[in-house]
C-alpha cells in the first residue's frame, strides 16, 4: 500500500469515512475543537492575508520593498533581517563580517528601524517579524519606532516569531542558554499582555523543521512539544493561561502532497484545543484556537528548470488555504537559486491572488469536510503526532529532549532517507532527476551590494558620536541588574534601546549576565 510523507498508510480506494467519524464529534468551524477551521466564517468572511516574507540590505532597499508590495496588494508586511541581526550582532560586529544584509535587513539600532519603516501605515498594518533570540530588542524598536510616528502600542498588530526552541533544533539562531531563552519569552508574554495586548507574541514554528527533513508527524509534535513548553514556562512565572495564550501563534510549512497537508492542519487544530482545554483549563475559546501562518515548501524548489517552481507554489499554497491557514507565504521561483527579483516576488503574490479571487475555494468552509481520504489521515495524522509527542514527554518534555538531541536526531535520519531516495530516482523530482534538460537558460539573480557593510558601519559610528553614552550605560546595567533578578528584562531593555544602545550591546550585556548557549554535540 502506498504511503503518505509521514510513512502513514494510503490507500488507491476508499469506500466510507473512518470508523466512527461522526459529523457531530468533528464539530462547527470556529467551534472547539476547531478541526473545520478557527473561524465560524473563514475565508468567506475574510481570505488569509497575504504576507510576504522579505529584506535585505540596508533598511531603506527593504523599505522600498515593502511599499512596492503594499502597492501590489500584499495584506501584512513580513520582515527578514540578516543573520547579524538575528544573532544578536550589530553590523560592525567582527563575526557580522560578510553576512551584513545578505539574507535579510540589517537592523542596528532605532534610527535603522525608522529608516525600514518610514512612510508604511503601521497602525493599518500588521508587522511579522522573523526574530528569536533578540525578539524582545526588536518588538521594542518597532514600538518605539510606532511611538515616534504617533501610533499607541495598543494600536499595533503583528508578530514576532520569539520560538528559540526550534532554534535549537533546527535553524541555529539562538543565543543564550535554553533556561534564559524561557524566561526571556515569559517576559514578552507578561509585557505584551499589559502594553501591546494585540500583538501575537510568539510564533512557534514547524516549519524550518520541515525545511530540515521533519515528516509532516514530526513537525507537527515537535512544534506542539515546544508550544507546550513555552506555556508551561510562562505557568511557572506566574502568568494565567487566558492572559497570554490567545497570542500564541504557530507557523507551519506546506508541502506539495496537498492531501496529506491538508489533514495535518486539521489534525494539528483538534490535537491543539484539546490540550489547551484539558491539559491547561483554558476557558477563552481563544486560547484553544490554533492559527497559523504558512510558507510554502522551499527545500521542495528547484534550481534546475526554476520555472517549474511556480507550478509547485501553487499546489502548496492551495494546501494551505485548504488547511484553513491564517497568513500565507507564497516562496518565489527563483530562491533556490537567490534572493528574489521584484518580478518573481511579484508573480508569487499574484499566485495567492489567483487562488484567492479566480477560484472558488474561498466560498465555502473547509471543503475537504468529510472526504473519505482528508477525514481517515486527518485521525491518523492526530494518532500519530500523540504517540511522537509522548516519546517527547517521556524524555521530561522539549528542553531535556532538545538537550538530548532527540528531535534532531529523528528528523536528520528522515532527512537521509529522503535524500537517498531523491538520488535512487524512487523520490521523483521533476526537472532535477527525471524528465530533465541539457542546457538551462540563463538567469540573472539579485545581487546585495557588498558595500553595505562599510555603509552600516558609518552609521553605527555616527550614532555612537551622537548618543549620550552615559545615558546608555546606565540603562545597560539596569537590564543586566534585571536579567540577573526576577524583573521584567523589557522595561529596562526600552530604555536602553530609546537611548540608542544598539541591538548588538543589548546582546553582549545578556550575554555577560546569562552567558551563551553551547549545544552540546558542538564540544
Ligand atoms: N472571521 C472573523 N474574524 C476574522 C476572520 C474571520 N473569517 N478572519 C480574520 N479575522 C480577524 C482576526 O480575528 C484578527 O483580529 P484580531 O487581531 O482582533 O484577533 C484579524 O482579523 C486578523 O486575522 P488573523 O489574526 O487571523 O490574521 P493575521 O495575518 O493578522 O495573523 C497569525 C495571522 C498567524 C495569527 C499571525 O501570527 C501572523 O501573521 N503570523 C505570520 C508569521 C510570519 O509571517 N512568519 C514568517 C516566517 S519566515 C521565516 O521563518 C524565515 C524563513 O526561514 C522561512
Amino acid at each position: 500500500m502506498a504511503e503518505t510523507e509521514s510513512g502513514l498508510p494510503i490507500q488507491a480506494v476508499y469506500d466510507d469515512l473512518p470508523a466512527g467519524f461522526d459529523a457531530a464529534s468533528l464539530g462547527e468551524p470556529g467551534q472547539y475543537p476547531f478541526t473545520r477551521g478557527v473561524y465560524p466564517t473563514m475565508y468567506t468572511g475574510r481570505p488569509w492575508t497575504m504576507r510576504q516574507y522579505a529584506g535585505f540590505g540596508t533598511a531603506a532597499e527593504s523599505n522600498a520593498r515593502y511599499k512596492e508590495l503594499v502597492a501590489n496588494g500584499t495584506g501584512g508586511l513580513s520582515v527578514a533581517f540578516d543573520l547579524p541581526t538575528q544573532m544578536g550582532y550589530d553590523s560592525d560586529a567582527p563575526l557580522a563580517h560578510g553576512e551584513v544584509g545578505k539574507v535579510g535587513v540589517a537592523i542596528d539600532s532605532l534610527d535603522d528601524m525608522q529608516v525600514l519603516f518610514d512612510g508604511l501605515p503601521l497602525d493599518q498594518v500588521s508587522t511579522s517579524m522573523t526574530i528569536n533570540a533578540p525578539a524582545s530588542t526588536l518588538l521594542l524598536l518597532y514600538q518605539l519606532t510606532a511611538q515616534a510616528q504617533g501610533i499607541a502600542a495598543d494600536k499595533l498588530t503583528g508578530t514576532i516569531q520569539n520560538d528559540v526552541l526550534k532554534e535549537y533544533i533546527a535553524r541555529g539562531t539562538y543565543i543564550y542558554p535554553p533556561a534564559q531563552s524561557l524566561r526571556l519569552i515569559s517576559d514578552i508574554f507578561a509585557y505584551c499582555h499589559k502594553e501591546i495586548p494585540r500583538w501575537n507574541t510568539i510564533s512557534i514554528s514547524g516549519y524550518h523543521m520541515a525545511e530540515a527533513g521533519a515528516t509532516p508527524v514530526q513537525e507537527v509534535a515537535f512544534t506542539l512539544a515546544n508550544a507546550i513548553a513555552y506555556v508551561r514556562a510562562a505557568q511557572t512565572a506566574g502568568l494565567h493561561v487566558d492572559d497570554f495564550a490567545p497570542r500564541l501563534s504557530f507557523f507551519f510549512v506546506a508541502r506539495t502532497t496537498l492531501l496529506e497537508e491538508v489533514a495535518k492542519f486539521r489534525a494539528a487544530r483538534r490535537i491543539w484545543a484539546r490540550i489547551m482545554r484539558d491539559d491547561f483549563g483554558a476557558k477563552n475559546p481563544k486560547s484553544q484556537m490554533l492559527r497559523f501562518h504558512t510558507q510554502t515548501a522551499g527545500v521542495q524548489l528547484t534550481a534546475q528548470q526554476p520555472e517549474v517552481n511556480l507550478v509547485r507554489v501553487a499546489l502548496q499554497g492551495l494546501g494551505a488555504v485548504f488547511g484553513g491557514t491564517q497568513s500565507l507565504h507564497t516562496n518565489s521561483y527563483d530562491e533556490a537559486i537567490a534572493l528574489p527579483t521584484a518580478k518573481a516576488a511579484r508573480l508569487a503574490l499574484r499566485t495567492q491572488q489567483v487562488i484567492a479571487y479566480e477560484t472558488d475555494v474561498t466560498k465555502t468552509v473547509d471543503p475537504f469536510a468529510g472526504s473519505y481520504v482528508v477525514e481517515a489521515l486527518t485521525d491518523d495524522l492526530e494518532e500519530a503526532v500523540l504517540d511522537l509527542m509522548k516519546q517527547v514527554e517521556d524524555r521530561g518534555g522539549a528542553v531535556p529532549a532538545i538537550e538530548e538531541g532527540f528531535q534532531k536526531s529523528e528528523i536528520e535520519k528522515t532527512a537521509y532517507d529522503t535524500a537517498l531516495q531523491i538520488d535512487s530516482g524512487e523520490r521523483v523530482v521533476v526537472g532535477q532527476n527525471k524528465f530533465t534538460i541539457d542546457t538551462e537558460e540563463p538567469y540573472e539573480p539579485l545581487r546585495v551590494d557588498p558595500a553595505i557593510e562599510a555603509e552600516q558601519g558609518k552609521r553605527l559610528e555616527q550614532l555612537r558620536e551622537s548618543r549620550d553614552n552615559a545615558l546608555v550605560q546606565q540603562h545597560l546595567a539596569a537590564l543586566q541588574k534585571a536579567a540577573t533578578g526576577a524583573d521584567n528584562v523589557l522595561l529596562p531593555m526600552r530604555d536602553a534601546l530609546a537611548a540608542r544602545a544598539t541591538g548588538g550591546e543589548v546582546a553582549d550585556a545578556l550575554r555577560e549576565v546569562w552567558g551563551a548557549y553551547v549545544p552540546r554535540d558542538s564540544f
